[in-house]
């Protein structure tokens, strides 16, 4: 459908739980974190009748989120319910890998056709330090398994000043030989990021060069999503670059967001929305729910806002 500035909305991101195995330092905090409790969450069929709905409205693409998505018991059958709903095209996972390692066979099976696996370090010191405990050779064969079986993944990474620019270079090297895209994403001031220092695109493509030689513009169509994509000599994959607040994209907008415990979200920093699992909860007809998710929808906002308004929400509470 389109939204009231005629942006066509075609792609949902689906929030399934808000938990994560991993306490990533721009993400989570390392203790005393306030969980959702469980009786919030929607549960499988509230979420496939939401899909249902938002099909109807020309959702086309969703991407399971999390937190972690697969730290949500049965997240595989619910991607396999997801990929059955008649009008969906493509169901995606954001990861970090850890939980996936062994299971891609498994989701390809359910319905999966892409998987993007946060990997901010290759440095096992340095990953273990920035996910508070992670370890990276198993993100690492995650997506080898991905690769090798044909399922169409990216790397994401999110530069953080001081803490992992020495291994960016390294982290974009996992596309030499990899027939996959490693994104740059630029930090967004969402939760514990508000004390980080973002680098933006444009000086994380620079430092790539002196390290990799030049970029080349590449135009291949990979997701969904806002990423632009280059490619350095010599490489089988592409960098690509996630410029949310050097390089604004939402007139482009695509995407509307559902979190894990039911609110609606029409912007990733905006917090109003609809409370859409009051309204599953509360005996409400489909008619009456896509009514409601219709005119939430129309009225997205024109753009995110960074630095003028936001709310108290973590990242692993909105789902990226
Ligand atoms: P594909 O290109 O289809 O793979 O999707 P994607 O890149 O949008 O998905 P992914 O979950 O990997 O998100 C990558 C980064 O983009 C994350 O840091 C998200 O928070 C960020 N992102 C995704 N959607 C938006 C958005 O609407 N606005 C902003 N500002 N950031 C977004
Ligand atoms: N800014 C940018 N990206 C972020 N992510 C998590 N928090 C932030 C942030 N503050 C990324 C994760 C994951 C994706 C869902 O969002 O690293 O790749
Ligand atoms: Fe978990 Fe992803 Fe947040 Fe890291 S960024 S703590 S992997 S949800």
């Amino acid at each position: 459908m389109l939204d009231q500035f005629g942006r066509t909305i075609d792609y949902a991101r689906i929030s399934i739980t808000d938990r994560c195995n991993l306490r990533c330092v721009y993400c989570i905090p390392e203790s005393g974190v306030t969980l959702f409790d469980h009786a919030d969450a929607l549960t499988f069929e509230e979420i496939v009748r939401a899909v249902r709905l938002l099909a109807n409205l020309g959702i086309r693409h969703i991407r399971v989120t999390g937190g972690e998505p697969m730290a949500r018991r049965g997240c595989l059958t619910l991607i396999e319910k997801i990929a059955s709903v008649p009008g969906i095209e493509s169901v995606s996972m954001t990861t970090n890998g850890l939980l996936l390692r062994g299971h891609v066979r498994e989701a390809m099976d359910a319905g999966l056709s892409s998987v993007n696996i946060s990997i901010d370090a290759v440095d096992p010191v340095l990953y273990e330090k920035i996910t508070r405990g992670g370890d990276v050779h198993t993100a690492i064969e995650a997506l080898d398994e991905a690769v090798g079986a044909g399922l169409h993944a990216k790397v994401n990474a999110v530069p953080v000043r001081g803490v992992n620019d020495c291994d960016l270079a390294n982290v974009a090297r996992l596309a030499q030989h990899r027939p996959i895209a490693v994104r740059f994403i630029e930090l967004m001031p969402v939760g514990c990021a508000k004390t980080l220092s973002p680098i933006a695109a444009d000086n994380v493509r620079a430092l790539l060069e002196r390290e990799l030689g030049e970029l080349h513009p590449d135009t291949k169509t990979r997701g969904h999503g806002p990423a632009v994509y280059a490619k350095p000599d010599g490489f089988m994959g592409s960098v690509g670059f996630i410029g949310a607040l050097s390089r604004e994209f939402c007139a482009g907008c695509n995407r509307v967001r559902l979190t894990s415990d039911g609110q609606a979200r029409l912007c990733l920093n905006r917090p109003d929305g609809l409370d859409l699992r009051a309204l599953l909860r509360c005996g409400e007809g489909d008619a009456a729910i896509q009514s409601a998710l219709q005119s939430a929808i129309y009225n997205k906002p024109a753009r995110h806002g960074f630095g003028e308004t936001g709310d108290a929400r973590r990242m692993n509470e909105i789902g990226g």
